[in-house]
């Protein structure tokens, strides 16, 4: 565990489930893990590209007021604290547990970011080469590491997010409530679905389970996996 956790912020956020897998390398976030002024960072694609699944519309307020707002927040925040010297990822594990503030934005910033890297028009289907291997020893089989990570996505009450991560060199799925990151616990994320109302309601309405299927089976993105687990 790292010690960027304090005593007061107990893992309960976490729910773990299944596990097995590799160590992993870099997370690629280019743009985001400089220190100073953030800028909120291009999509990956333009705003209807995840259409029928995800509508401009979602994702015009999504990124262009959400996500938007967590960047302007953040800057705010930290000008003048010493959060200002510090990159994205360091502000997240410096601010965990005494600054609620910093830490949401940061977090809310990243995860954002990782999610929309987490899709591609087109995406959904199988993983392949070692990555697929690594889940098929994890989970048992590809269908039953989605299944785990879409019923954590469904049971996280409330506001949160689902991950795909690399815990102690094996691959779990786990969710976190609110803007919370499993950057803060070890972890090494691979994947994230956003369970915010927001992120889906405009499409979906109160359907979460929906969001998820079409997200599992249409937009996914493995590479961005593959890639997040270093190969
Ligand atoms: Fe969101």
């Amino acid at each position: 565990m790292p010690s960027a956790k304090p005593a007061g912020m107990p893992r309960r956020q976490f729910l773990f489930t299944a596990a097995a897998g590799a160590a992993a390398l870099g997370l690629g976030l280019p743009g985001l893990a400089r220190a100073g002024q953030f800028k909120l960072p291009p999509l990956p694609w333009p705003q209807k590209a995840l259409e029928p699944y995800i509508s401009a519309r979602t994702i015009s307020f999504h990124y262009g007021k959400h996500h938007a707002s967590y960047v302007n927040n953040l800057n705010r925040l930290i000008q003048g604290t010493p959060f200002a010297k510090l990159k994205l990822e360091e502000i997240i594990k410096a601010s965990y547990g005494n600054n609620d503030a910093a830490f949401n934005n940061a977090a809310q910033v990243w995860n954002h970011t990782f999610y929309w890297q987490s899709m591609k028009p087109g995406g959904g289907g199988q993983p392949s080469g070692e990555l697929a291997a690594k889940i098929k020893a994890g989970f048992g089989s590809m269908q039953a590491c989605l299944d785990q990570l879409l019923k954590a996505a469904a049971a996280r009450f409330g506001s949160g997010w689902a991950w795909l991560v690399v815990k102690d060199g094996r691959l779990v799925v786990v969710s976190s409530s609110n803007a919370l990151n499993p950057l803060v616990e070890g972890m090494r994320p691979l994947l994230t679905v956003d369970v915010w109302e927001h992120a889906y309601y405009l499409d979906y309405q109160n359907r979460r389970a929906d969001y998820l299927k079409a997200w599992a089976q249409h937009l996914v993105n493995w590479e961005f996996a593959a890639k997040n687990l270093g190969m």
